[in-house]
């Protein structure tokens, strides 16, 4: 094992040996190289001749660009736009974004976390985590309704064997029943577990009350208190778009930060969704743990074995990204201009739910629960959801996503109000030609 790796593992255990053990074997052997990175960084400071050390470039001291290049790129100089970001990101970003977590997650008022590091989105972040903390044969919680890339990129690349519970109940609430009876009989007999997280849902666009998360986290901690491991990630892509009363407000991470010495939550989120800049890819992996004494050297151990899977996956998400979503995150219409955004989706959301309180629907589907997010699903009753997709885009040109035997999914994101009601009557009437 590399000595760098190995004296982080000691100050991670120092902190608390149970997130030691946590980690998979390729989590232990991960660290950040000393090398090239910090040769440069020293030679920043000290090479006040000549500073040959980083693979950029450089002409009379600035940066090396092409005109054409920047000319699209206003109001960031070429050492902004264009040179590399550290591979833990720019420090401002992950510091503003560290800040923007306490002052939209209240719960986590006086509780220590980590400084987020940087991933190109939230993809990139779970392909982290799960290098990081998971090995082939691992279990992983998840709801029966879940984002189909889990797939890949815990089963596929990392050989991890995904187990459902049922996401809801005869009621249409999350089903607690369900989900403590799947956690006690994966944990027993294991050393761990780890339990994906993820409101707004995708597909259904349901985000749990402030009730339903409290029994959550207590169900988890029951689980670490019985002696079992438990890695709690929070994938809150769609974090922030809670449209009514009975949706908590904030990540159900915040409640279990701290909790329990058996317990690590680890947070995923990004600007893609939430600041809408999917392209940009921006994301951030924010560690919230139980640690003995003072948490500031285990975390900086975490995110230091953080930033090494990101160095040898992408080596650091893109600048002029990272950037970009500062200084937005600094303008002072940010907030504004989020709100107006919230806004046209809760709308949006308003009206799918009048629109579905037609009876004449009741035959044809029922509607997941949904308060959040960009999403809702139907379950339908009659005809099967991927010929309706194919009858739907081909004599209608509405495009939906079939999934699974008889769900269908709508993105109302990216539905003008307007075309609420025609949509769901053209579902209606495809609905209708196929049973014919
Ligand atoms: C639940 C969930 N997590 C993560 C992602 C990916 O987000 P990103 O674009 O930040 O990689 C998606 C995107 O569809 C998603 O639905």
């Amino acid at each position: 094992m590399n000595p760098i790796a190995s004296e982080l593992n000691d100050i991670i255990t120092q902190g608390n040996e149970h997130i030691y053990e946590m980690l998979s074997n390729v989590g232990k052997e991960l660290f950040f190289p000393k090398g090239i990175l910090s040769q440069g960084a020293e030679a920043k400071e000290k090479a006040h001749k000549f500073n040959a050390t980083i693979g950029m470039a450089t002409e009379k001291g600035r940066t090396m660009h092409l005109s054409s290049i920047m000319a699209m790129v206003k109001g960031l100089a070429p050492r902004q736009a264009l040179t590399y970001a550290p591979s833990f990101g720019i420090l401002p970003l992950r510091e503003t974004w560290r800040n923007a977590l306490y002052s939209k997650n209240p719960s986590l008022a006086g509780k220590e976390i980590s400084i987020p590091v940087v991933t190109h989105a939230i993809t990139h972040g779970l392909s982290v985590v799960s290098d990081m903390w998971v090995d082939p044969g691992d279990v992983i919680i998840l709801p029966d309704k879940m984002w189909g890339n889990y797939n890949l990129i815990f089963s596929v690349r990392r050989g991890a064997r995904i187990v459902h519970y049922s996401l809801f109940d005869d009621h249409g609430k999350f089903n607690l029943e369900a989900f403590e009876t799947c956690l006690q009989s994966q944990s027993k007999d294991r050393q761990k577990i780890i339990v994906m997280l993820n409101f707004p849902n995708n597909p259904t666009g349901y985000t749990v009350s402030p009730g339903e998360a409290d029994r959550i986290v207590e169900i988890m901690e029951k689980v670490a208190q019985k002696g079992t491991n438990v890695l709690a990630v929070t994938d809150d892509a769609y974090f922030g778009l809670f449209y009514e009363d009975d949706a908590i407000k904030e990540s159900i991470f915040a409640r279990l930060v701290g909790r329990d010495p058996r317990l690590l939550a680890i947070k995923l989120d990004g600007a893609t969704k939430e600041n809408f800049v999917w392209g940009l890819r921006i994301g951030f992996i924010t560690y919230g743990g139980f640690f003995k004494g003072d948490s500031e050297k285990p975390y900086d151990a975490l995110e230091k074995k953080t930033a090494g899977a990101v160095r040898g996956s992408i080596s650091s998400a893109s600048h002029l990204s990272q950037e970009i979503v500062l200084k937005s995150m600094q303008s002072e219409t940010y907030r504004s201009e989020k709100m107006e955004k919230f806004l046209i989706m809760k709308e949006r959301a308003q009206e799918v739910k009048r629109v579905l309180e037609d009876l004449k629907y009741q035959e044809a589907w029922d509607v997941y629960p949904f308060n959040s997010g960009y999403f809702m699903c139907l379950n339908l009753k009659t005809v099967e959801a991927e010929p309706l997709r194919v009858h739907l885009l081909e004599k209608y040109g509405v495009g939906l996503i079939s999934l699974g035997k008889a769900d269908l999914r709508v993105a109302f994101s990216c539905l003008e109000k307007e075309d609420v009601q025609e949509l769901f009557d053209t579902v209606f009437q495809g609905i209708k030609d196929l049973e014919q």
